[in-house]
């Protein structure tokens, strides 16, 4: 009896302890905003019948609770909530818990569900304005692809181009620039020769995969891990934080900074439930959506450095700098091809060039 109460008192204290240590770990690092928001998330509603009224909103997300998309959501969520939670309830399903990117795009197209926050390769099946962003190379900088995002001119245009196909985009997260990671190193577009790349289900990725010598593996960004690990590809390409939120760096070594697209993700919206908002609870919905981006972009910044130490340091990870060059020869040919096919980018395309001459003339 007294070595059972023993144990007992030995079990609490270990519990104890790890709810010491789980709290003290949320409280750390860059996702210090995620766990006061997270309990919101939670929150109990007070009368069941008050619950039963609501409107339940609910965003489909690809990436994890930690993700600085998630975290720029909870601020959605709150900022909505706050205002309208007597009508409306926001829930966040990350992890593709409703479906693959493309699949969550179309439950949103017939309002299935309200709002999904989508790469703009996985957008481009049904919008084509927004094959601008596959573009290889189009920015010379993040800083040049950031200017442009913040043009409210332009983004304006992108996002009502999409009506007809049933949805609005509400604003933009930041997804930093894409790179090729592998289980070899990519140091030069020759290294490529052979290698099985997996790419986003975009026509216009697969196509640039070719163009760099390599052979393109369209897969659902959920299916990465795996197909590395077996053998089934060689490698991939994404930002920084595939590596350590969807853990890629355990089967992928090498990540090499080529940078050959900078794109944003989008928040999109059914634009029947947009439509059916009354004039102040668009707004109020549009201002969380812009206080998202905001707190996105600063979690992204902090997470990008976040990441590519804890790659390096715990994944054994190494980050490869290399002459752009080479790589930009093999797939610029590519752009002209891509005007001419896709008339839908060809002025915005001679937009961004023409921003690109004025940052270059200004003293
Ligand atoms: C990034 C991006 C996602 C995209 C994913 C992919 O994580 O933020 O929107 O789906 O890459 O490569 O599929």
């Amino acid at each position: 009896m007294r070595q059972w109460r023993h144990f007992c008192r030995v079990r609490l204290f270990f519990i104890f302890g790890m709810i010491v240590v789980l709290l003290v770990g949320a409280m750390a690092g860059c996702g210090k905003k995620q766990d006061d928001v997270a309990q919101n998330n939670g929150k109990a509603e007070s009368s069941e019948r008050a619950e039963s009224r609501k409107r339940i909103v609910r965003i489909s997300l690809g990436q994890s609770e930690s993700h600085p998309q998630y975290i720029g959501l909870l601020a959605f969520k709150d900022y909505v909530e706050e205002r309208l939670g007597d009508r409306y309830e926001v829930q966040i399903f990350p992890n593709e818990i409703l479906g693959a990117t493309q699949r969550a795009v179309e439950l949103t197209q017939t309002g299935a569900i309200d709002f999904v926050v989508a790469g703009t390769a996985n957008l481009e099946t049904f919008a084509d304005v927004y094959e601008i962003f596959s573009m290889p190379y189009l920015f010379d900088s993040p800083e040049e692809y950031r200017a442009l995002m913040e043009d409210e001119t332009f983004t304006k245009r992108i996002y009502e181009s999409t009506d007809e196909a049933g949805f609005r985009v509400l604003t933009w997260y930041d997804a930093g620039t894409r790179n090729f990671y592998a289980r070899k190193p990519i140091e030069k577009p020759e290294d490529l020769k052979g290698m099985k790349i997996r790419v986003q289900q975009s026509p216009a990725s697969v196509k640039m995969m070719q163009a760099f010598g390599a052979a393109a593996s369209p897969m659902s960004f959920g299916e990465v891990y795996t197909a590395i690990q077996q053998g089934v590809i060689d490698g991939a390409e994404n930002n920084e934080l595939a590596l350590t939120n969807n853990k890629h760096g355990e089967v992928a070594k090498y990540f090499t900074y080529n940078m050959h697209q900078m794109v944003p993700d989008m928040l999109v919206g059914n634009l029947k439930f947009l439509n059916g908002l009354s004039e102040e609870e668009r707004r109020i919905f549009e201002e969380a959506a812009a206080l998202s981006t905001q707190v996105e972009r600063e979690e992204w910044e902090c997470q990008v450095e976040e990441a590519k130490n804890t790659a390096m340091k715990e994944m054994g990870v190494t980050f490869l700098e290399v002459d752009l060059e080479p790589f930009r020869e093999k797939v610029m040919p590519l752009q002209q091809e891509m005007i001419e096919e896709n008339p839908a980018i060809a002025e915005l395309y001679q937009y961004i060039q023409k921003k690109k001459k004025m940052g270059q003339e200004k003293p």
